[in-house]
């Protein structure tokens, strides 16, 4: 028995030893209630009582030493384990990250932003308007009548009859007159639409920037003034401006305004076509009627308006020759502003 007991240490411990080792398995081999040391044990019985403390001790000091060695094994499993772990999800810290790419802002939300920036510095305020708006706001109260030959012009979408998407923010100022008296001093920035073909320099879809002053005295020369000094601020100190002689139903007189072009300084070339100046927008002395047709007193109250459109303004500023860019959200782009 002895012999035994000796010979199941050493096939244990062989078995033990081996990289595999299944240490469960090998448990219940030895050790199990089946196990071959069970076994061993089980049969002490069949010895004389002279031998039993002998085999007994030895049995016992073979289960031990198994049980000592399923420890050992089991903790050094673990450790690599462990180890395996640690290497696997090892950070090499000196290699290069992946760059995050920065967002940022649209050109044109860019420079509407810019362009409000100016006009809260002098005094306006931002006002917003539906961009599906009646006939009445879009057209009649601005003084263009149905049938009025300024509707081709300005051909949009309708919704109804009555109802249809605003081709210029200039419904924002009777809006804002019916509600508010003098003194008035706002600006309306917003999408418009047009049932224009798509190029190079139109689309169905564009932002226009409106501003409205009303008050006692406004003159002409508030107007000018008021337009330089946006002009200054958006192109650059040494930018002149010009008024030309224009119609616009809702105002009187009207003026197109033109600003001296900021990459030739007016002596003329391609940004320019040649012609030294760049025109930017519309602007007037607020009709009688518009001014009548809300409440508001034209012999009392004066008042100008303005409407620019801010692709317009994009262009012009970033020497772009294709309105499409702005709309086409092309990354390499748009990466450039
Ligand atoms: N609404 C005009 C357009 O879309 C631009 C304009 C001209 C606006 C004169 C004005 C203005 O307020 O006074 O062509």
């Amino acid at each position: 028995m002895r012999e035994k007991l000796e010979e199941i240490r050493a096939r244990a411990s062989a078995q033990l030893s081996e990289i595999n080792a299944d240490l469960e398995a090998i448990r219940i081999k030895y050790l199990g209630k089946k196990g071959e040391l069970t076994a061993v044990l089980r049969n002490m019985g069949s010895l004389s009582p002279e031998e039993r403390p002998a085999i007994g001790a030895i049995a016992n000091e073979v289960r031990t030493y198994i049980e000592n060695a399923i420890a050992e094994r089991m903790k050094e499993k673990k450790k690599d384990a462990l180890g395996e772990k640690l290497e696997a999800e090892r950070i090499d810290v000196t290699m290069p990250g992946t760059a995050v790419d920065v967002g940022r802002r649209h050109p044109l939300a860019k420079v509407r932003k810019e362009m409000e920036d100016i006009f809260i510095g002098m005094g306006f305020s931002v006002v917003e308007g539906p961009e599906v708006e009646y006939d009445y706001y879009n057209f009649q109260a601005l003084n263009i009548p149905e049938n009025h030959p300024a509707r081709d012009t300005q051909d949009t979408f309708y919704i109804t009859d009555k109802i249809l998407l605003r081709s210029q923010t200039s419904p924002v100022q009777v809006r804002t007159m019916e509600k508010q008296k003098p003194p008035i001093r706002i600006i309306s920035p917003g999408r418009v639409y047009r049932s224009d073909e798509v190029d190079a320099t139109h689309s169905p879809l564009f932002h226009q920037l409106e501003g409205l002053v009303v008050d006692k005295g406004i003159t002409m020369g508030d107007l000018k003034g008021m337009l330089e000094t946006f002009a200054k601020t958006m192109f650059g100190e040494s930018t002149r401006i010009r008024f030309r002689p224009h119609h616009f139903p809702f105002t009187e007189p009207s003026a197109e305004v033109d600003v001296s072009c900021f990459s030739c300084g007016g002596k003329g070339c391609r940004l320019c076509k040649n012609e030294g100046w760049i025109e930017i927008l519309g602007a007037g002395m607020v009709h009688p009627n518009v001014l009548r047709g809300c409440g508001i007193d034209p012999e009392v109250y004066s008042g100008f308006a303005f409407g620019m459109g801010i692709e317009r303004i994009v262009m012009t500023k970033y020497n772009i020759d294709d309105m499409r860019l702005l709309y086409e959200n092309d990354m390499r782009f748009l990466g450039q502003f």
